[in-house]
């Protein structure tokens, strides 16, 4: 089996609305190596649900993928037909939202909704599946497993919901999970917990995840690649600490500066300059121009993809490296 487990070229997904085309994934391409880990960042509206969406074909009218190709192993999930990708969906792919009630049905026990989700893909007996449930909830920290499953969903906590919703994304160690915000909704200590905890899971079962955020701390704590999004696009891409570090792109760049951690106490918190763009009205050229202290008139061409030793990222005056 080969290392490479995800190939995304030049993924397009519009939104054909009344007021003009969403173009909210515009030309995304990177890849992805079996248990990897890769951090999914940028600001609110700058296409993080769409890329992942997209992913598993969950993408609903007046949107749809109009361009580009996804390989799961190797195998083409654009254009695929429904029920072939919905055998998929669960088994080898699954998603888990930033509300687990998008995965969890509210009239059924826990139980109940993991047994189907293990007998969609298995020939098991009740028996067999309930035991499994109960072992993948233990999994995931949930105490007392086996008789939480004749638990309704609204009889656990927030976090404990969102453990369950993790747990039926785990059941069939699928290769890939896309994690959508998946803790943003919590308290903070449940949050690091859970964080840390799906690290794991993933690392034991070789199970690779994408993590969306907004967030820059909490994906750095768990993603050993970023990539860093804006107007549907990708503006840099590489191992988390060097971009981290030493960022290319000015937009990351802002990030990093209205990160807590790099202001002194009693400084004011910055944010990026600037408001986001609305994705019907993007200027020609680089999305970011309007916000960008370095732009240029070169940039209202399209910038390149441009690549160093490590990383990828499209600018046409990017930072310089450090020595
Ligand atoms: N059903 C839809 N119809 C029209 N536009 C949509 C639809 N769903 C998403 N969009 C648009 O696609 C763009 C990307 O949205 P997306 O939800 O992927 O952003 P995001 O990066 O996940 O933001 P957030 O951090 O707020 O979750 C936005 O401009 C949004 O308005
Ligand atoms: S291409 Fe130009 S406007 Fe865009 S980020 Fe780079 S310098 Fe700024
Ligand atoms: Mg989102």
């Amino acid at each position: 089996m080969s290392a490479l487990l995800l190939e995304v070229r030049d993924l397009r997904t519009h939104f054909f609305t009344r007021a003009g085309v969403v173009k909210a994934v515009d030309g995304v391409s990177f890849t992805m190596e079996r248990g990897q880990v890769l951090g999914l960042v940028g600001e609110s509206g700058s296409g993080k649900s769409v890329t992942g969406f997209s992913l598993l074909g969950l993408v609903d009218p007046p949107g749809r993928i109009v361009g580009g190709s996804i390989r799961l192993d190797g195998e083409e999930l654009v254009g695929m037909p429904l029920d072939e990708l919905r055998r998929l969906r669960g088994r080898r792919i699954a998603m888990v939202f930033q509300d687990p009630m998008m995965t969890l049905n509210p009239v059924l026990t826990v139980g109940a909704q993991m047994t189907l989700a293990i007998r969609a893909h298995e020939k098991v007996t009740g028996v067999a599946a309930r035991e499994r449930a109960a072992s993948v909830l233990t999994r995931v920290g949930i105490p007392d497993a086996a008789a939480r499953l004749d638990a309704y969903p609204h009889e656990f906590s927030g976090g404990m919901r969102q453990r369950v919703a993790i747990a039926i994304a785990m059941t069939h160690s699928p290769g890939l999970i896309v994690a959508d915000e998946p803790t943003t909704a919590l308290d903070v200590s449940i949050q690091a917990q859970i964080l840390h905890e799906m690290r794991e899971l993933s690392r034991e079962s070789g199970t690779a995840l994408v993590w969306i955020s907004h967030d820059l701390a909490t994906v750095s704590s768990v993603a050993e690649r970023i990539m860093v999004m804006y107007a549907g696009r990708l503006v840099e891409e590489g191992p988390t600490a060097t971009v981290l570090r030493d960022p290319r792109h000015p937009y990351t760049r802002g990030l990093l500066d209205s990160l807590p951690a790099t202001a002194r106490p009693g400084q004011e918190l910055r944010q990026v300059p600037g408001n986001t763009p609305s994705l019907l009205a993007l200027p020609p050229g680089c999305p970011f121009a309007p916000r960008c202290v370095r732009a240029s008139e070169r940039c209202v061409e399209d910038p390149e993809h441009r690549v160093d030793a490590v990383r990828a990222f499209r600018c046409h005056h990017p930072l310089e490296r450090a020595a």
